[in-house]
C-alpha cells in the first residue's frame, strides 16, 4: 500500500503543472476517461490524470482490497468494526435476494415492513387513512442528520412526480424551524413522521414534543396521527405512538444510508409507492454496476479514485459538487453528512493515526447560480477546487426546453473554462482591442487571465427519475465505501458527532442558572453569563 501512495505522490510530481489540454492529442482521452452506467456518463477526461497515473490508482484499488471488502459489505459481514454492526443498506433496494446475517435471512422481515409502508403509504394518499380533519393534506417529518437530509434532498428532486401530500421537513433544535413550517398548516390534516433511528436525537424528539403540542391545541387524539420511524420499539412506544405505525429498521442501516428504508416514508407518500419502487431500482442498478464492473469502467471506484487524486495526492482540500440541476439544490448539503460523517476520520481502522489527510470538505451549491456567487475564486483564486459537475441531457419542462439547453451550455463552458483558462496573451489582445495601451493594458490584462488547468468532472445522464436519483445516491454512498476502504477508516461510525452532544447536555442547566461554571474555560464561561443574563 505505501508502496502505492509513494508511486502516485512521484507521479504527481512528475507531472505537476502539465496543462491538462495536453492530454487530449491523440484524440482517444474523452472516450478514454470516461465511463457509463445504465445510460449515465462519468467524464474524468478535464484531470491530470494520465494513463499512468489511472493505472496506478486502480492498483491503489486493488491492494487496499476493495473487491474483498465489497464483497464483505453485500454478504452482511461486520465490517463496522467500531460498533461491530454489518452495513446492509443494500440490502433495502434488493430484497428479492435471500441474505443470511446471523442465521437469519434479513430480507424477510425487510419484505414484511416494506409491504407495510406501501399499504400504509397507499391509505394516506387515497384517503383511506385520514386526519381527525379528513384526508391528510400536508406530511411532517421530523428528523435530523440521515433522518433529515437524504429524505428532504429526494423529495425536493422529485418534484414532478408528486402526486401524494405535500411534505414538510423540521430538523433543526431552533424554534423558528418549528414554527415556520407548522404556520399555516391544519393540524386536523396533517400527517407526523417522526424519524429517528435511536428515538434519542434530541433535536428530533423536542421538535416532536412541540409538534405534539401545537396539534393537541386543535385535534382530540394527536398521537393517532404521528408515525414513527425507528430502530426502537421500546421508545416509540414510550413516546406513545400506536406499534401498527411504527415502521422498524435493524441498527445495520446507518443513519446516512437510511432513505432507502422506512426513513424514506415521506419520499413514498410525495411519489407513491411505485414511485419509490423505481428509486429502489435505480439503486440496484447501481449496485450491480458496482459488484459487476471492472475497475477500470466501474463508476464508484473511479469517483473515489479521482476524488483520492485530488484530495490526499494533489492535496486539494475541498471539492464543489456543482448540480446543473435545480431540483438537486440539497444534494450537496446530503453528501457533506454522507461523504464528511463517513470519512472524516483521524484513524484508521486499528486506531493508529492517519498518515494522509481523510476526506474532503464537501461543499457546493446548484448551476448557474453558484456561478454568480463563488465561481470567482474558482477559475481565480489561489487555490485548486476541484468541481464535480451533475447534469441531466433533458428537463421535466418540454415548453422551456430553450432554458434547459442555455443550463447545459453553462455547464459544459464552465468546465471548459475552468481546464482551458485564458492566458495572459489572449487576454492582453482582448484589452489591446479596446483600445488600451502601455502599463495600463499591462495592468488590465492581467486581471483578466484565467490560469486554467484546473480539474472537473461530469457525471450526465438522461432525466431526473425516481431509477435517477436512485442510481445517483448509490453511486455516491459506494464511491465514500471505496474511499474509506483505501483510506483505512471505518465509514460507517461517526463518534465526532459525541462531544459536542455531551458538552450542550451539559450547558443547558448552565444556561438555566441550575448550575456554575467552575469547569468552565473563560470564554465559554463568559459567554454563558452573557447569555443568562
Ligand atoms: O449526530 C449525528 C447523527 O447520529 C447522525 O449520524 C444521524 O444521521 C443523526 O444524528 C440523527 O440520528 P437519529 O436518526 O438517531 O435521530
Amino acid at each position: 500500500m505505501n508502496q502505492s501512495w509513494d508511486a502516485l505522490k512521484d507521479h504527481h510530481a512528475a507531472v505537476e503543472g502539465r496543462p491538462i489540454l495536453d492530454l487530449f492529442t491523440d484524440g482517444t482521452r474523452a472516450a478514454d476517461f470516461s465511463a457509463t452506467a445504465d445510460g449515465m456518463i462519468f467524464d474524468y477526461a478535464k484531470t491530470n490524470i494520465d494513463t499512468r497515473g489511472r493505472a496506478l490508482l486502480l492498483q491503489l484499488a486493488e491492494r487496499a482490497g476493495v473487491a474483498d471488502k465489497r464483497t464483505a459489505m453485500f454478504a452482511g459481514a461486520k465490517i463496522n468494526e467500531t460498533e461491530g454492526r454489518a452495513v446492509l443498506h443494500t440490502a433495502l433496494r434488493n430484497m428479492d435476494t435471500p441474505l443470511t446475517v446471523d442465521g437469519q435471512d434479513v430480507t424477510i422481515a425487510l419484505r414484511a415492513t416494506h409491504a407495510r409502508m406501501q399499504a400504509f403509504a397507499a391509505d394516506v394518499r387515497a384517503g383511506r387513512f385520514t386526519g381527525q380533519g379528513g384526508q391528510i393534506t400536508d406530511v411532517i417529518n421530523i428528523g435530523i442528520g440521515g433522518s433529515d437530509l437524504g429524505p428532504a434532498m429526494a423529495v425536493l428532486a422529485l418534484a414532478p412526480f408528486h402526486d401524494g401530500p405535500r411534505v414538510h421537513f423540521i430538523s433543526n433544535v431552533d424554534g423558528a424551524h418549528a414554527a415556520d413550517i407548522l404556520r399555516g398548516l391544519n393540524p386536523a390534516t396533517t400527517l407526523v413522521i417522526v424519524a429517528s433511528k435511536t428515538f434519542t436525537t434530541i433535536e428530533t424528539m423536542t421538535n416532536a414534543e412541540t409538534v405534539r403540542v401545537w396539534m393537541a391545541q386543535t385535534v382530540a387524539n394527536p398521537a393517532a396521527q404521528f408515525v414513527a420511524v425507528s430502530t426502537a420499539a421500546d421508545k416509540t412506544a414510550a413516546f406513545g405512538i400506536d406499534p401498527e405505525r411504527v415502521f422498524g429498521f435493524e441498527d445495520w442501516v446507518g443513519g446516512r444510508y437510511s432513505m432507502w428504508g422506512p426513513i424514506g416514508l415521506s419520499i413514498m407518500l410525495a411519489v407513491g409507492p411505485d414511485g419509490f419502487a423505481d428509486f429502489l431500482r435505480g439503486g440496484a442498478a447501481m449496485d450491480a454496476h458496482f459488484r459487476e464492473a471492472p475497475f477500470a469502467q466501474n463508476l464508484p471506484v473511479l469517483l473515489a479514485l479521482v476524488g483520492l487524486w485530488h484530495n490526499q495526492i494533489c492535496g486539494h482540500a475541498t471539492r464543489a459538487v456543482l448540480p446543473y440541476d435545480q431540483r438537486l439544490s440539497r444534494l450537496p448539503a446530503y453528501l457533506q453528512q454522507l461523504e464528511m460523517e463517513s470519512n472524516g476520520k483521524r484513524v484508521s481502522m486499528d486506531g493508529a493515526d492517519l498518515p494522509y489527510h481523510s476526506g474532503p470538505v464537501v461543499w457546493g451549491e446548484p448551476g448557474t447560480n453558484g456561478q454568480h456567487a463563488f465561481y470567482q475564486l474558482i477559475h481565480q483564486g489561489t487555490r485548486v477546487v476541484p468541481c464535480e459537475f451533475l447534469v441531466a441531457k433533458r428537463g421535466h419542462e418540454p415548453d422551456l426546453a430553450h432554458q434547459h439547453l442555455l443550463l447545459v451550455s453553462n455547464c459544459l463552458a464552465q468546465s471548459e473554462a475552468l481546464m482551458r483558462g485564458r492566458s495572459l496573451a489572449e487576454a492582453t489582445a482582448i484589452m489591446a482591442s479596446k483600445g488600451l495601451t502601455g502599463a495600463e493594458l499591462d495592468r488590465q490584462a492581467r486581471h483578466r487571465v484565467f490560469p486554467g488547468n484546473r480539474p472537473s468532472t461530469t457525471l450526465a445522464y438522461d432525466q431526473l427519475t425516481p431509477f435517477v436519483l436512485g442510481q445517483i445516491i448509490a453511486l455516491y454512498e459506494h464511491r465514500v465505501f471505496v474511499e474509506g476502504v483505501i483510506l483505512g477508516v471505518n465509514s460507517y461510525d461517526q463518534w465526532g458527532v459525541e462531544l459536542g452532544k455531551e458538552l450542550a447536555l451539559a450547558l443547558q442547566p448552565v444556561l438555566e442558572g441550575r448550575a456554575g461554571t467552575d469547569d468552565k474555560d473563560g470564554s465559554t464561561a463568559r459567554l454563558a453569563a452573557w447569555f443568562r443574563s
